[in-house]
This record gives structure tokens, sequence and C-alpha cells, in this order.
């Protein structure tokens, strides 16, 4: 089943994620479905933050996916696949924007686009992956938030149904790259997009700032880093880094 044949749109709710986690404990979690809301008033970001979007604006929704045989170990092509999707939509947009580790979307210094993956597992592997997807769309004040949307971006307004459409097919394209191809161009992609890649970077890790190069992502999502002559993996938690734009 192609993802987004099954659309439930709902005027507002508190998250695209409980709801898509409501239905997949009553059995209802079909393969591709999109759950998509005008209004959150509970919306959640990566790292226990919240995520804010104005009513009616922008594109606030979570997917459901079934894969088969995904082991955890490699549960980071589904983090993957979402960014380089929204990368693509933006391309068809005229915007170029790179991919912050895990799976921002900033264009310049400001950010157009988050996700908040939420995986269950059976065995060793991913049984059913919550993709919630904020994508700031038709939203033009953002307070003291470094955040843009695609109407700032290019001065058009878009309704968020051609919108949402297009990054249905970027997504289902690429996914179908996964399915058939595996792991390797999704994960070439991601890394050709990736911000930091290579570059001297500050950051930020428990034993204080530094100046690091990003060699990438592991399978597993922990990102790879140079830290003067040693190697060094971190989760999410473990490290943070300044956002600059490149010269
Ligand atoms: C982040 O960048 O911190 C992740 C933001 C994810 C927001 C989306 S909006 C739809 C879905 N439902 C939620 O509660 N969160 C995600």
């Amino acid at each position: 089943m192609s993802i987004g044949s099954k659309i439930i749109h709902l005027a507002s709710v508190d998250s695209t994620n409980n709801y898509a986690a409501t239905l997949i404990s009553e059995g209802k979690g079909m393969h591709g479905t999109v759950i998509l809301a005008d209004e959150q008033n509970a919306g959640r970001g990566q790292r226990g933050a919240v995520w804010l979007s104005k009513p009616g604006e922008n594109l606030t929704m979570s997917i459901i996916l079934t894969p088969d045989n995904l082991s955890v170990l490699n549960q980071f092509v589904i983090s993957q696949v979402v960014a380089v999707s929204i990368h693509d939509l933006l391309r068809k947009f005229g915007i170029s924007s790179r991919i912050k580790w895990p799976n921002d979307i900033y264009v310049e210094n400001r950010k157009i686009a988050g996700v908040l993956i939420e995986n269950q597992l059976k065995g060793g592997n991913i049984s059913v992956s919550i993709v919630g997807i904020g994508m700031n769309i038709g939203q033009m004040e953002f307070g003291d938030l470094q955040a843009t949307s695609l109407r700032r971006e290019t001065g058009e307004f878009n309704q968020l149904q051609e919108v949402l459409f297009s990054f249905l097919e970027s997504f289902n394209r690429l996914w179908q790259l996964y399915l058939i191809k595996g792991t390797n161009e999704i994960n070439s992609l991601y890394h050709e997009h990736l911000y930091g890649k290579n570059i001297l970077t500050e950051m930020k890790d428990s034993e204080g700032v530094f100046h690091g190069i990003i060699l990438g992502v592991e399978p597993n999502g922990k990102l790879k880093v140079q830290k003067r002559e040693e190697i060094k993996m971190y989760d999410l938690k473990e490290i943070s880094f300044i956002f600059r734009n490149e010269p």
C-alpha cells in the first residue's frame, strides 16, 4: 500500500504521534496511514521539547510505517528517508536546504522542518514506526525562534494540500528506493546533504566545547565525530553543536 493512500484529517488533536500510537494499539495502524492535523495542542518535539505551529498554516502529520525485516541496527534509515524526502520536496519549490543530524531540516541557519520518530520493537526488528513531521509552510512570524517557512523562502503562498501531495510523492519514491536497493543509496543521499560533514565545527560534549569534524552517521543513528586524535560516537543527548552558516 502506498504511503498516504489513507489520510485521516483531524481539525484538532493533542499530537498526531499520540493519535497514531492509539490507532496502533487498537490494531488499526495500517502501513502508510497519514494522520494530518490542522491544529495540535500538545505537539511534541525532540529532546522533550514542544512543537509550536500556527493552526492551519503548516503541515503537522504522522505517518505509520510497518517495515518488513528492518533490524534495530539499521533503524536510522527511516530518519534518512524522511530527511531526504523533505530535502527533495523543498528542492521542488526551488529551496536549497541542509539536513542537521539527526533529521532537522534547515535553510541556511533557520529551521524549516523537524521530525520526531517513535519506534516500536519486536525481537530485534522495528515492528512499527511513527514518523511525526512538522513542516513550516505558510507561517510568516516565528518570534524569537530561528525558523523559516516555505512561504518566507519563496514569497509564494502554497496550499497545504499541494505541498502534502508533493511531499508524499517524494516520500513514496525514496521509500521504494530503500525497499528495492537497500540502505546504501539513501545513506549516500543523506550524507550529501548533511550539515557540517567534513567541516571543522564547534561542538559541545560532556567534557566541554571543542572543534570536531562530523565524519558521518552510523546505521544505528550515532554521530561519528573526529575529536582531535580520537573518533567518537555520540547519541542525540550526548552532543550539541553551534549552528553556523558555511562561508
Ligand atoms: C523537532 O524538531 O523537535 C521534532 C518536531 C516534530 C513535530 C511533529 S508535528 C507532527 C508530529 N506530532 C507531534 O507531536 N510531533 C510531530
